[in-house]
């Protein structure tokens, strides 16, 4: 009995390291129309953290002020950030842009763990492959000037978006 569940264990843990690192794509909302606040965040990364995951993910820094209200928790938690960015529509995404500009000094640089601009955007045809790639390229040219709280800036942390893999293999996607 013992032996079966030190197997079972070990499979568990050779697939997550086989998957890669896992994270946890954390909901910002209650109610469709009501946002978390840091005390719902606090809950939530208490019921998380004995699970040995400490990668959340989001689809916007603006969505529910999350950038401002989850980023020090998360931070005081030892969680990084996976952070999405809305691409569009075009007033979405300076909202997103205003966000980092306003929160990113509030938190540590390695608290956010990369920016994702877009999810299945070029999949749900939002975007264009070329416009997201300028828009991506855009990010990386506002987090590189953005210091955080303790002067470093953001240049180093990874910029990309999330797609589906045929998406991202297409080669009529290759702008991206
Ligand atoms: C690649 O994208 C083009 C343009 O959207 C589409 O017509 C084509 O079917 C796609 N090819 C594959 C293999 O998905």
């Amino acid at each position: 009995m013992k032996l079966t569940s030190f197997l079972i264990l070990t499979s568990a843990v050779s697939l997550v390291s086989a998957l890669g690192q896992l994270g946890f794509d954390l909901g910002v909302r209650i109610t469709e129309t009501e946002c978390k606040e840091a005390s719902d965040y606090e809950d939530d990364l208490d019921a998380i953290s004995p699970y040995g995951v400490s990668t959340l993910k989001v689809f916007s820094a603006s969505d529910c002020d999350t950038l401002e209200i989850l980023g020090p928790i998360a931070e005081e938690h030892r969680f990084t950030i996976s952070l999405g960015l809305w691409p569009s529509p075009p007033d979405k995404f300076e909202a997103e842009i205003a966000a980092l500009e306003e929160f990113l000094p509030t938190i540590r640089k390695a608290t956010i763990k990369s920016f994702l601009v877009g999810s299945e955007s070029i999949y749900r045809g939002d975007t264009t492959p070329e416009e997201l790639a300028d828009l991506i390229n855009e990010v990386r040219d506002v987090v590189k000037d953005i210091k955080d709280k303790e002067g470093a800036t953001f240049d180093d942390i990874p910029v990309g978006t999330v797609d589906t893999w045929n998406s991202l293999t297409n080669v009529s996607n290759a702008a991206l």
